[in-house]
Order: structure tokens, then sequence, then C-alpha cells
């Protein structure tokens, strides 16, 4: 069984190393430590399986609306369920109402297949939004209480 819950700095380490295995252009431990911190506007979460961080989730929140940050699963737990498992959680457990908006590259189909599941939609995009020039798809998800995919 997975657990999730809020971050906190003792997480850094764990998070910051998935981070780097994940990502090519990763954040650093110190923005990732800034946006723990920032637990006003923030909603930072991690998932547990066997007591191991797996995964985690950043967003800003202001009122019902929520921007996703960031959101991975470590490399070996990938494409195994683990990532709808934990969103379910996030979206019927952490974020009730309101509008999620993120940004995804345009390169990455499992991540917008996998926002798709959870009835996000496309509703724009940004043009050579990332460092390496890609393109960022914009998608909004406007959820209902008790949505499970
Ligand atoms: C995107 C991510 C969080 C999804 O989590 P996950 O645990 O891999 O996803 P799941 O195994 O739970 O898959 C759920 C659904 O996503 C889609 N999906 C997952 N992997 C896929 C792949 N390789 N190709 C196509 N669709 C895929 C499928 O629709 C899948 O549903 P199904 O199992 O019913 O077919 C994870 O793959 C990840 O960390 N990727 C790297 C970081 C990243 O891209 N983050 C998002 C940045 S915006």
């Amino acid at each position: 069984m997975i657990k999730v819950e809020k971050t906190s700095l003792n997480d850094l380490h764990e998070i910051y190393e998935i981070e780097k295995s994940v990502f090519k252009n990763c954040w650093s431990e110190i923005s990732l430590k800034k946006e723990i911190e920032n637990k006003n506007f923030n909603l930072n979460l991690l998932c547990r399986l066997n007591n191991k961080i797996i995964g985690y989730f950043f967003s800003k929140n202001v009122k019902n609306e929520y921007h996703v940050l960031n959101f991975a699963l470590k490399k070996n737990y990938q494409h195994r369920g683990y990532g709808k498992l934990f969103f379910n959680i996030i979206i019927n457990e952490y974020i009730l109402d309101g509008s999620v908006f993120l940004e995804v590259k345009r390169s990455n189909l499992s991540a917008i297949n996998f926002y798709k599941k959870f009835n996000f939609k496309e509703i724009g995009f940004k043009k050579k939004y990332y460092s390496d020039g890609e393109d960022a798809i914009i998608m909004r998800l406007n959820k209902k209480r008790n949505e499970l995919v």
C-alpha cells in the first residue's frame, strides 16, 4: 500500500536524488528546499511505498486554484500504476474542488496520456517554454468532488 503525506525538510535529500535521476534539467536542491518551506501557498506531497519515497507532487495553491510545479515517480516505479494511485489520492483527498493547471513538454506523451486519464484537457501551449526550446502544452482539470479514475 502506498502512503501519501505532506513533504517536510527531512525528505529533501531523498526527493532531490529522485529529481536528479528523472529530469535532465532538474530542480536544484535549493529550489526544492524553498518550495518545501513555502507551506502557506504550496501543496507539496510525497508518496511512500514500504517507507521509501517513490514520488512527489509540488503545487502552488491560491484559493481553489492549483498550479502543478513538479510531479514525478522514481524511475524504476514509473509505468507500474503507482502514479495513478498517487494522483487519485491527491485529487480525492487533498484537492477536492477547483482547477488544476499544469505545463507538460509536448514530447512527453506518457505524461500527457496520464493527465488525460484524469480528465485534464489541453487548453493552450507556450512556445519554447523549456530551456531546450521545447513547447509546453497547458492542461487544466476542473475538479469536482469524488471523481475516482
Ligand atoms: C508521468 C508519471 C508521473 C506517471 O506516473 P506512472 O506511475 O508512470 O503512471 P501509471 O503507471 O500510474 O500510468 C497511468 C496512466 O498513464 C499513462 N501512461 C503511463 N505510462 C505511459 C507510457 N509509457 N505511454 C503511454 N501512456 C502511459 C497510461 O494512460 C496509464 O494508464 P493505464 O495504466 O491504464 O494504461 C511518471 O511516468 C513520471 O514520473 N514520469 C517522468 C516525470 C514526468 O514526466 N513528470 C510529469 C511532468 S509534467
